[in-house]
């Protein structure tokens, strides 16, 4: 997720690194599934919290020689994809991610600025999206760099698609201290 906007300077390749509590606030919203694939991992802070949650977590970058959004198949028996994707591509991620995970029915949960979904641009991933289920507002925000001095400027959300949902998508907050 780009913060160019929040005060803190661009960083290369986006290299956002989510800290583990915003990645824990996952896991008691996403459907059952014992083995993710996490295609913009950096240096694995996110696929390691959810190593730590239990999950089997398939680690891939453009940094690592894998272009997400050039793939072409989905990793065999992994029906999940979740990441924080960078923000200029943002969209074009979670385009590529239902693309990849219609034909297995498996599920997306992708971390990004919390009103991402109010752009009319964007309304065929959300509004219009048979399979987008649930946004996870987290109600605390996220402070990139352990040791910025600037406070934050953006909340950020979980959104979740799913492929086997059925009805409108829910809403559901998550407090961190
Ligand atoms: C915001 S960071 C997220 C890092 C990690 N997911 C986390 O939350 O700790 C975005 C990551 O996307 C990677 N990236 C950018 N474009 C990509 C692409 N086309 N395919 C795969 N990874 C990409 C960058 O190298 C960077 O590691």
């Amino acid at each position: 997720m780009s913060q160019r906007d929040s005060g803190y300077a661009r960083v290369a390749f986006d290299q956002y690194e989510t800290p583990e509590w915003a990645t824990r606030a996952l896991v008691p919203h996403l459907p059952p599934v014992t083995a993710i694939w996490e295609p913009a991992c950096g240096s694995g802070k996110m696929s390691s919290a959810l190593t730590k949650a239990g999950y089997y977590v398939f680690e891939t970058d453009i940094q690592r020689g894998v272009d997400f959004l050039s793939t072409a198949i989905i990793p065999k028996d992994i029906p999940a994809i979740v990441t924080n994707p960078p923000y200029s591509c943002a969209t074009e991620f979670i385009e590529q991610a239902l693309k990849l995970t219609q034909s297995s029915s498996g599920l997306i949960a992708m971390l990004l600025r919390t009103d991402f979904d109010h752009a009319k641009s964007r309304r065929h991933l959300f509004a219009e999206h048979p399979a987008f289920m649930k946004k996870v507002v987290l109600t605390k925000r996220i402070q990139w760099f352990e040791d910025s001095k600037s406070s934050p400027s953006f909340n950020h959300a979980w959104f979740i698609w799913s492929w086997t949902n059925e009805g409108a998508p829910e809403l559901a907050y998550h407090f961190e201290d």
